[in-house]
Parts: C-alpha cells; structure tokens; sequence
C-alpha cells in the first residue's frame, strides 16, 4: 500500500479553489465540513463514484457520532473512502484513521477535509489501497464501508482482505441501501464466519425522497 509519505500530491490541481465546492453534513450535535469536485465523473474505464457523497455515508458518520465511545482510541480503516466522511466522523470521536482508497484524486480529497474538519496530521493517514491487490496491511480494530459493495466482482476480494486486516473479534460497519448486492455480500460475509447485526434508519433530506439505510456491524467468530 502506498500511503502518504510517498505519494506524490497535487495530480488534481487542490489549488484551483473553483474546482471545488463545499458541503456542510449536518450529524445530531456537529457539522461536518466537506469539499468536492465540481466536475464529477470518473477518468479511466472503472466505474467509482469517489466524489460524491452517498446517503450511507451520511448514516454512518451519525452513526459513529452517536457511539462515539466505541472510537476512541481505536485503530480505523475506512475502505473506499472517496472523500472520506465517516473516516472524518471515526477521527472526530477519538479514533486514529487510515483513509483508503484505489482513486488517488479522492485521498486528495479525503486528507484536505480531514484537517479542515482539524484531524491532527498524526491522528490520520491516507494511503492507495486496491482491494484485489491490497499488499502488506496492519491490522484494525473497526473497518468502515459505506456503498462499497455495488460492484459483484469485487466481493470475493473484499472478503479476503476483511479477514486479513480485522484484529480478532473486530467490526466491518457496512452502510448501504437495500438492494440485491448487499443482501448477496452480507450472505457470503456470514458463510465466511462473520456474526451480523443489522440496523436501519431513514434518512430524510430536503429535497429528495426520504430513503432506508441500513447499517451491517459484522464481526469476525
Ligand atoms: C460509491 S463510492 C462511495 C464513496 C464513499 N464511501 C461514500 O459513501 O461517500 C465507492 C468508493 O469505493 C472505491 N472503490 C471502488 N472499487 C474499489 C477497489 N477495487 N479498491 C479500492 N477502492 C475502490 C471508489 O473509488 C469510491 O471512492
């Protein structure tokens, strides 16, 4: 994994202000102040999505916020950070915080919103991590996931290196809409040893339909 202390930065041009913009993600007691890009769409032949924020994300940053506790202290990876909301929400609640991702333009992103948001530079790193070429890792107490598991063809990588980087008895918090993906990635999770608590909450925000999100906490036996 190459993480940030030898990767090169800039490839997205962070300095031109105009090609950015900024949202504010209200959780219960604070806000969470992220930047984007305006121009959204993926270069090269895979599908990503890193720079929008999805409604899982919005669901588990409240999440973790609500269960701070359960953070502080703790080792976190987030895996397909894009621009690295709930990575931020972990570090807030006390957690050290390895933003990952395969696209580097989104830990661009995730990095600069993690100290505007005043992550401390040594409570957070980001690094590149391709799921079905992971390499080397640490091990984690808490891996988080938001719409990271649209993608059949990616499932049987994320298994295996869900296994290789959770300490034992640590937690994958998934977030995702219902829909057939999930439910068929959350099966293969259990048939590979994993307990599973599943939680759902809608999310109601101005201007779109109200939508049901479920959050997955699954635990290796
Ligand atoms: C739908 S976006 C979700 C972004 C963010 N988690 C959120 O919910 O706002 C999916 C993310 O997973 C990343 N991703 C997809 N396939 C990946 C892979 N094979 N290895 C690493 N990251 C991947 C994408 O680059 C993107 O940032």
């Amino acid at each position: 994994m190459v993480t940030r202390a030898n990767r090169i930065h800039g490839a997205y041009g962070m300095t031109n202000e105009s090609s950015v913009e900024k949202i504010t993600i209200g959780l219960a007691d604070m806000q969470i102040r992220m930047l984007a890009p305006r121009d959204k769409e993926d270069s090269g032949s895979r599908i990503s999505f890193w720079w929008g924020i999805t409604s899982a994300a919005v669901v588990l940053a409240r999440h973790i916020e609500s269960h701070c506790e359960d953070f502080y202290g703790r080792r976190v990876i987030e895996l397909g950070c894009g621009l690295g909301l709930t990575g931020i929400a972990a570090g807030l609640a006390g957690a050290n915080v390895l933003f990952t991702d395969y696209v580097s333009q989104a830990l661009e992103f995730a990095e600069r919103n993690a100290l505007l948001n005043g992550l401390e530079q040594g409570a957070f790193d980001t690094g590149i991590l391709d799921w079905e070429n992971p390499g080397p890792l640490q091990e984690f107490d808490v891996a988080l996931g938001s719409e990271i598991v649209y993608d059949y063809f990616f499932h049987g990588s994320l298994i295996r290196l869900v296994r290789q980087i959770l300490k034992p008895h640590g937690t994958i918090l998934l977030a995702d809409r219902k829909r057939l993906c999930v439910s068929r990635f959350i099966g293969r999770m259990i048939s590979a040893g994993f307990n599973c608590e599943e939680t759902t909450h809608k999310l109601v925000l101005g201007g779109f339909p109200d939508q049901e999100i479920s959050i997955f906490a699954l635990t290796m036996s």
